[in-house]
């Protein structure tokens, strides 16, 4: 058993700690206040490869795998937890259209989603009835002459206002119900008959937008379709046992902030006559703070290392998003905590740490719902 990140890991780890810490952390209060991650910012991860770090090289990512990709989320979310989430899951969908696309898919979409330049890639599997249960959707997809044509409303879409391609899940077989008939297609951005409504006004991740869209009639060509017909709902599940990683990552860099930012100020502040760290009751906190996060961190990697290696990983892709994420929402709590009233204010980023981290409970899949997989995996031995 080898612990350590080789030589690719490594390196992409450093280099998005050397992007983040010097572009993206510098710029992550005013990217919440503005609710805007500028295109430059973006840009410059695509241009360390950092938009497409599992994707194969010939098809323009950075071919680093899966661990490279964990440690590089983390990285970026140390720094801003909005330009994390768009990370994510842009490489999630450039990921999902090179496992599952046909070369001429491949070959167009998933460079450009590794450039940043051109747009995001986009998730849309949630409906406003249909979150935990993507099985009960109502979007259909119909054939007409050589055509796919797709009518429905689609949720809680990340990045979907800047979107360069849209994975959508629709029902093509209208007597089936739950997660059989379900194919998904790819749509790009300004097709028309497909509407970007407003963003949502979120407690946390506000540089990154969440839209609703409408699919008003709105036609793709028949190589439009991603994978098998009638197979889109194991796609979205492999999609997401991916993406799971890549949240639990999230989780983890947001709470390695907090952290940082509690000792910090647990060395500055004094009360009592000594800085605050030296009280015992702070010490506890920081001590389990930390505990909790290298504990993260361990399951994070697992999950990713055995995806890399090409073995089942549901249940551990479960598992280190449903600690990771409920570890996040600990530790930013605590770190409010720490810094007294002036966690509670926007002049210190603690604030922002825990409004940031409260999401990554629930999208990509709800904690109960990671319970759920776990469980079932537990009771299927
Ligand atoms: N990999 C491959 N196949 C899988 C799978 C997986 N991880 N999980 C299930 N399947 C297959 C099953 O084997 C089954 O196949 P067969 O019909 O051939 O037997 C089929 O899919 C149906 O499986 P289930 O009966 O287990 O399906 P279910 O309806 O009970 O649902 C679930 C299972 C795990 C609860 C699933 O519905 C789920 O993950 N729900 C949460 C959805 C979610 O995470 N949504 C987040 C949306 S994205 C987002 O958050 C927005 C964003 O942009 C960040």
């Amino acid at each position: 058993m080898n612990l350590s990140p080789n030589e690719t890991q490594a390196l992409v780890q450093k280099t998005a700690r050397d992007y983040a810490e010097r572009v993206v952390m510098p710029r992550a209060a005013a990217i919440d206040a503005s609710e805007a991650i500028p295109g430059e910012v973006l840009q410059g991860l695509g241009d360390l490869g950092l938009l497409a770090v599992n994707v194969p090289t010939d098809l323009g990512g950075a071919g680093a795998g899966t661990v490279a990709y964990a440690l590089a989320v983390q990285e970026v979310a140390r720094a801003c937890a909005s330009t994390a989430v768009t990370m994510s899951v842009t490489n999630m969908v450039g990921e999902t259209i090179a496992h599952f696309g046909t070369p001429s898919q491949r070959s167009h979409h998933c460079p450009i989603l590794a450039q940043g330049h051109h747009g995001l890639g986009c998730f849309a599997l949630s409906e406003p009835d249909a979150g935990s249960d993507p099985g009960a959707m109502k979007t259909t997809a119909r054939r007409d002459g050589g055509d796919w044509v797709l009518a429905g409303s689609k949720q809680w879409i990340s990045g979907g206002s800047a979107a360069a391609v849209f994975i959508v899940w629709a029902r093509t077989l209208p007597a089936e119900a739950g997660a059989r008939g379900l194919s998904c297609f790819l749509v790009e951005g300004g097709t028309r008959g497909l509407r970007v409504g407003r963003p949502e006004d979120k407690m946390g991740l506000r540089g990154s937008s969440t839209v609703p869209i409408e699919l008003a009639d709105c036609r793709v060509p028949a190589d439009a379709l991603l994978g098998q017909e009638n197979e889109g709902f194991k796609v979205a599940m492999m999609a997401l046992d991916g993406g799971r990683i890549g949240i639990s990552a999230q989780a983890i860099g947001i709470a390695r902030a907090a952290l940082e930012e509690s000792v910090r100020y647990a060395k500055d502040r004094h009360a009592f006559g000594v800085p605050i760290g030296d009280h015992q009751a702070i010490q506890a906190k920081l001590a389990d703070m930390r505990t909790q996060i290298d504990a993260a961190e361990l399951l994070s990697l697992r999950a990713a290392w055995l995806k890399e290696e090409r073995r089942p990983f549901t249940r551990e892709a479960s598992m280190a998003k449903l600690f990771a994420s409920e570890t996040a929402v600990r530790v930013c709590n605590d770190a409010v905590q720490i810094h007294g009233g002036y966690g509670f204010v926007r002049d210190f980023p603690a604030e922002r740490h825990l409004r940031d981290a409260r999401v990554t409970t629930i999208y990509e899949g709800t904690s109960e719902i990671q319970r759920l997989v776990i469980a079932r995996s537990a009771l299927a031995v």
